[in-house]
C-alpha cells in the first residue's frame, strides 16, 4: 500500500486525510489481560495503558482531532477489588501530576465527564488543577470519563432538568431532544464520531449511551496497552471509508 505523510505521521492509503473525525471517543479495554499475559500485577497493566493514553493524545493533537473522550473509571469499575480501586485512584493522582505540564505545553484542554464527588478528594483536587490551568488552551481537547456511567450522566441530566422545570425555568412542551443535550456533563462536545474498543469485546459498557446514537463503532482485538499510533491510524482509515447516513438516503 502506499503511504503519505501527514503531519509528520504516516498515513497508509497515499491520500491526504480528509474527513477525519472531529471527536474520538475509546473504551480502554484489556489493561489487565495484558498484565496476566506478563504474569504481571493488574496495576502494570494500567500503568502501561497510561503509557498508551499518552500516545493517544499525541498522535490524535498531531492530526488536528478536536475532541478525545477516554473512558478511564466507570461507575460500574468501583465494584472491582477495593486494591485495584485504590491503586487506580493513585495512579490518576500520579498521572495528572507527572502529565500536566506537558500536556499544558501541547495546548491541551482537560476536562472530565462523571460523578466526581465519588472520587477521592486528593486526586479530584489534582484532576480540578489541572482542569482550571488548561481552561484556556485551544488544542485539543482531552474528555477523561472517570466515575462515569452513560445512565448516571442521564439521571443526573433528568434531576437537573426536573429541578429547572419544578422552578419554572423550563416548560414541559419546550423539553426536545436538543433540550437534553444541554443538561448532559459537556454540552458543548460534539457526539463522537467514532467509538473505538480494544481487546476483542463488542459492548458499549454503559459508555456515551445518550451521545451514540450515530457513532461509527471501531472494534479490534489489541489490548489498550498494545494500541499505538499505527493501531489509531488504521481505525481512521477504516472511519473514512464508512457511509454515514443518519437516517437518510
Ligand atoms: C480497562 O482495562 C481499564 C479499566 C476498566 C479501568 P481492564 O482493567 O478492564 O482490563 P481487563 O478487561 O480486565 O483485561
Ligand atoms: C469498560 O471496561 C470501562 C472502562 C474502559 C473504563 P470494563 O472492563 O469495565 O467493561 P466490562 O465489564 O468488560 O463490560
Ligand atoms: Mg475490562
Amino acid at each position: 500500500m502506499d503511504s503519505k505523510t501527514f503531519k509528520g505521521i504516516n498515513i497508509p492509503g497515499g491520500k491526504a486525510l480528509p474527513d477525519l473525525p472531529v471527536h474520538v471517543a475509546v473504551i480502554m479495554d484489556g489493561n489487565g489481560r495484558w498484565a496476566r499475559k506478563r504474569g504481571l500485577p493488574r496495576l502494570a497493566g494500567h500503568r502501561a495503558g497510561v503509557r498508551a493514553v499518552k500516545r493517544m493524545v499525541t498522535a490524535c493533537g498531531e492530526l488536528g482531532i478536536g475532541y478525545l473522550t477516554i473512558y478511564a473509571f466507570s461507575v460500574e469499575n468501583w465494584m472491582r477489588p477495593k486494591a485495584e480501586v485504590r491503586g487506580l485512584m493513585r495512579l490518576l493522582g500520579e498521572s495528572v501530576i507527572k502529565e500536566i505540564d506537558e500536556l499544558d505545553a501541547k495546548g491541551v484542554k482537560v476536562v472530565v465527564s462523571g460523578r466526581l464527588e465519588d472520587i477521592e478528594p486528593a486526586a479530584r483536587r489534582l484532576l480540578m488543577d489541572g482542569v482550571a490551568r488548561t481552561a484556556g488552551n485551544r488544542g485539543l481537547v482531552l474528555n477523561l470519563a472517570l466515575s462515569y456511567g452513560g445512565r448516571a450522566e442521564l439521571v443526573d441530566a433528568f434531576r437537573a432538568m426536573a429541578g429547572d422545570l419544578s422552578r419554572g425555568r423550563l416548560k414541559t412542551d419546550e423539553i426536545g431532544e436538543d433540550t437534553v443535550g444541554r443538561y448532559l456533563y459537556h454540552p458543548e462536545i460534539p457526539d463522537p464520531d467514532l467509538i473505538i474498543r480494544t481487546s476483542g469485546e463488542h459492548r458499549l459498557s454503559n459508555f456515551l449511551i445518550w451521545e451514540s446514537a450515530y457513532s461509527e463503532m471501531y472494534f479490534t482485538r489489541v489490548l489498550w496497552p498494545d494500541f499505538d499510533r499505527k493501531e489509531l491510524l488504521a481505525a481512521l482509515e477504516d472511519y473514512r471509508g464508512r457511509e454515514r447516513r443518519f437516517g437518510r438516503l
